[in-house]
């Protein structure tokens, strides 16, 4: 299919439901082969058809990205079937919204483990394979003019305006998310010598599956009636909508595109104008 991304291979992690799921058809729409990862094993068989529809290569395999033996494995799977990977977006995570006294051990260490954790072993694994992917003569000549004339690679990873300031009611998952930002500064000059550009875009409201799960919680903790609790987040936001999943995927497209090569390390706020800074 003939596209921006034709004769590239993404890599979508969390693409079985939400975000995710709206990007990789993004990018299969715009001629990428499409690999999807998720720990929802039907879900991401339902995208994989759905992409291969489009005309594009597709393949689905479960991964539980706490787990690093796994993403490894994911990226290998890919590698073999695909040769390479260009483009790798990281969706996947999970939410909590609870009263702070409330959270435990148990509920941190998954959470961190799935949105931190994950996300800086994902990042630090594919940056290697792609690293590994650039020709020999390549890197010879990147290594003499001292600088990569061309991206060889784009990865974006998924914050959340609750990774620009703390929030009450949700301890693990903005410390989740800062540390997404911060995880995306550090990989991307790690892997600046190639050019392998590492951005972050930071959501307000997207109404997934997640959002609905994160105004539920909120019901049972806080006792305030969940569509009120979400009606009232969105008047918060200048633009007073939610954004949607075409919002997340065109910002996503653009930082994989050529028109971003000279991006790198920036968290891009894909939030109606919530946060500023
Ligand atoms: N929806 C929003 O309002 C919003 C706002 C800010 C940030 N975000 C971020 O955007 C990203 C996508 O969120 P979404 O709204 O599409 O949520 P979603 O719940 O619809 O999708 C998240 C996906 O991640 C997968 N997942 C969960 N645990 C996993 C694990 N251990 N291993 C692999 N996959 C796992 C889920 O199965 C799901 O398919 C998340 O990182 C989220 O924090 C979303």
């Amino acid at each position: 299919m003939a596209g921006q991304f034709s004769g590239k291979t993404a890599l979508v992690t969390g693409a079985g439901s939400g975000i995710g799921k709206g990007v990789a058809l993004r990018l299969a729409r715009e001629g990428a082969n499409v690999a999807v990862a998720d720990i929802n094993q039907e879900g991401i068989d339902a995208v994989a058809k759905e992409i291969a529809g489009l005309g594009v290569k597709s393949l689905a395999i479960k991964l539980d990205i706490s787990k690093v033996e796994e993403i490894r494995s994911v990226v290998g799977k890919v590698v073999g079937e695909f040769g390479g990977i260009n483009i790798f977006v990281n969706t996947a995570g999970i939410v909590q919204s609870k009263k702070l006294v409330d959270v435990t051990e148990a509920e941190w260490d998954r959470l961190i483990d799935i949105n931190q954790k994950g996300t800086a072993f994902a990042d630090q694994i594919v940056g290697a394979q792609m690293i590994a992917q650039i020709p020999e003569s390549e890197k010879e000549r990147i290594k003499a003019a001292g600088y990569a004339d061309k991206s060889w690679g784009k990865i974006v990873n998924f914050a959340s305006v609750s990774g620009r300031r703390g929030r009450e009611y949700q301890l693990c998952y903005s410390a989740s998310k800062f540390a997404v930002i911060s995880i995306t500064q550090s990989a991307a000059l790690a892997f600046a010598p190639w050019n392998i550009n590492v951005n972050g875009i930071a959501p307000s409201v997207v109404e997934t599956p997640m959002w609905a799960e994160n105004n539920k919680e909120k019901e049972k903790a806080f006792g305030i009636d969940a569509k009120k609790a979400s009606d009232e987040f969105i008047a918060r936001i200048p633009l007073k909508r939610p954004g949607t999943v075409e919002d997340m995927a065109g910002a996503v497209a653009f930082l994989c595109s050529k028109d971003a090569d000279y991006i790198t390390g920036q968290t891009l706020n894909v939030c109606g104008g919530f946060e500023m800074d």
